[in-house]
């Protein structure tokens, strides 16, 4: 049974927590969104709802499912964003079974479970963004877990635009280039300012420019299909 009085614009983010889904959190609340964030941390937003979630748990959908389908309520349309992930830098001669299903676990399959979650509640409208990165469309030496389930978002992706074909729900891809996050500051000042040089602006991309890529991909359903790269464009070796 839907819930009443929940209805409006509502965006299910995951991993707002921080970095970019923080950033496009704000930015969805900003148009008048309710915003409903599934993360291992809560974190204290006006407008937003914390549903917490560990996407690598086994269990974690059967214990979010009714909290979350509670606060989507009857929302009038609704935007899915597919954000969590995290970096295991490991090369394809020595990365660990165990972090591949990991990554997957959180970068691939809880998507996947998420859009079946929802999809009876997503009206004509409603779309389904997944954050991909450049590694979705090429790789770099020592990303194999990563640049795989990039790859697979990507074409994740691709099948719900076929799949979803006729409900008037429409997907995209978001693929930054290096966004100044936490994720990218893991890897030290020294190798920040290397990044930043590899893009024809000579900076990293700030959070909120992902944002609003994001957020156009969710208001403009004529992307349906589309990887949108935001790198502020790779200098060419
Ligand atoms: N930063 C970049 O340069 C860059 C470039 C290309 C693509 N991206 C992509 O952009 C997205 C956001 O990255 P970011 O840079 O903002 O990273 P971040 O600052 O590290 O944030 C990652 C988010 O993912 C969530 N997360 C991680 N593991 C999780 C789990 N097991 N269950 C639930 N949530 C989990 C974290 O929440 P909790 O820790 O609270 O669970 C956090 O909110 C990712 O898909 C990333 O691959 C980033």
């Amino acid at each position: 049974m839907v819930p009443s009085g929940s209805s409006g614009k509502c965006a299910v983010i995951t991993g707002a927590s921080r970095g970019i889904g923080f950033a496009a959190a704000q930015r969805f609340l900003s148009a008048g969104y309710r915003v409903i964030n599934l993360s291992r941390s809560p974190v204290d937003l006006a407008g937003m709802t914390n549903i917490q979630a560990d996407l690598s748990a086994p269990d974690w959908a059967r214990t979010a499912e009714q909290p979350l389908l509670d606060a989507v309520g009857d929302a009038e349309t609704l935007a899915l964003v597919h954000n969590s992930a995290f970096n295991i830098p490991a090369p394809v001669q020595a990365v660990q079974a165990a972090d591949f299903r990991h990554a997957f676990e959180v970068g691939v399959i809880a998507p996947s479970v998420l859009n079946q979650l929802l999809l009876e509640r997503m009206r004509p409208g409603s779309s389904i963004i997944y954050i991909g990165s450049t590694l979705s469309q090429r790789s770099t030496k020592g990303m194999a877990a990563y640049t795989s389930v990039k790859h697979a978002l990507l074409g994740l992706m691709r099948a719900t635009c076929q799949d979803l074909a006729g409900k008037g729900v429409h997907t995209c891809c978001v693929c930054p280039g290096f966004t100044d996050t936490e994720m990218l500051r893991a890897y030290g000042g020294e190798a920040l300012t290397h990044l930043a040089g590899l893009s024809t602006q000579n900076r990293l991309i700030a959070p909120t420019e992902i944002a609003e890529v994001i957020f156009f991909g969710a208001a403009n359903p004529v992307v349906n299909g589309a990887a949108l790269n935001a790198d502020l464009g790779f200098i060419e070796p």
